[in-house]
């Protein structure tokens, strides 16, 4: 008999393992009461406001490219559906990375409906405090208006706040001046700086996705 690729034997490279440890991300952000008081943060989400639960809001998983996340990132920018290969070979890279990438994915009825990242960045400046970055935020186009955008922003902030093991003191984001009133309502999110940005020439060769290659520790 076929054995599923989600049973608990099915071997690592198939599991549908969550890219973070939701327990202690998710638990310390809803137990944090002083930050969720604070005024400036956006509130969590309640029940209600998830469509009565038909909505779920998760770490991204390992086969999330079988539940449409493709389908949805396109909707942001060019993102062509990888390999199954190239694809695990990314995730686990991040996932590997620790307390580095933090992927949240709203599902409904099976399908992943919206998206987004915090990255983590450590520092060494202000005492080895560590900076956050919004990336990647979107909702499928039939989705809109329903309060997930503001969703998706509200937990990573959270997140990025309530960290155990990271002091976050600021939250970064790039966006196109058309969205600039979405931040600034949601979270509001501030401008500051200015954005600047170097592509690769087209004329390099791509490299193909592998697994972090590990440093020699000395
Ligand atoms: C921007 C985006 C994520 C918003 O998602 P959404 O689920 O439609 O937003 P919400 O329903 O949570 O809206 C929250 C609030 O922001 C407002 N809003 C939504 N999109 C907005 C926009 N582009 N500009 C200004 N305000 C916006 C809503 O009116 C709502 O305000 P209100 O609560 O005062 O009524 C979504 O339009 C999207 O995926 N766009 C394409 C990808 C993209 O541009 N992503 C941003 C990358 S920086």
């Amino acid at each position: 008999m076929a054995q599923r690729l989600d049973e608990p034997h099915a071997p690592a490279a198939l599991a549908d393992v969550p890219l973070f440890d939701e327990v202690s991300v998710f638990g310390a952000a809803q137990t944090d009461r002083a930050t969720f008081e604070a005024p400036q943060l956006p509130a969590w989400p309640s029940a209600s406001e998830l469509h009565g639960g038909i909505v779920c809001v998760r770490a991204l998983r390992r086969r999330d490219h079988e539940r449409g996340l493709f389908d949805v990132l396109a909707q942001l920018t060019d993102a062509p559906v990888p390999d199954s290969r190239t694809w695990y070979a990314q995730f686990d890279a991040m996932r590997a990375a620790g307390d580095h990438y933090y992927t949240i994915v709203l599902e409904e009825r099976g399908r992943i409906v919206a998206c987004a990242t915090l990255l983590v960045e450590r520092k060494m400046v202000r005492n080895c405090a560590c900076v956050g970055h919004i990336e990647d935020v979107v909702v499928h186009r039939s989705c809109r208006g329903r309060g997930f955008g503001r969703v998706l922003v509200a937990v990573l902030v959270r997140i990025a706040f309530t960290l155990p093991h990271a002091h976050v003191y600021k939250v970064l984001l790039d966006c196109d001046d058309r969205n600039v009133p979405f931040y600034e309502r949601t979270a509001q999110f501030q401008r500051k700086d200015t954005h600047m940005a170097l592509y690769r020439p087209a004329s390099m060769a791509r490299v193909t996705v592998g697994p972090p290659r590990a440093r020699a520790m000395i």
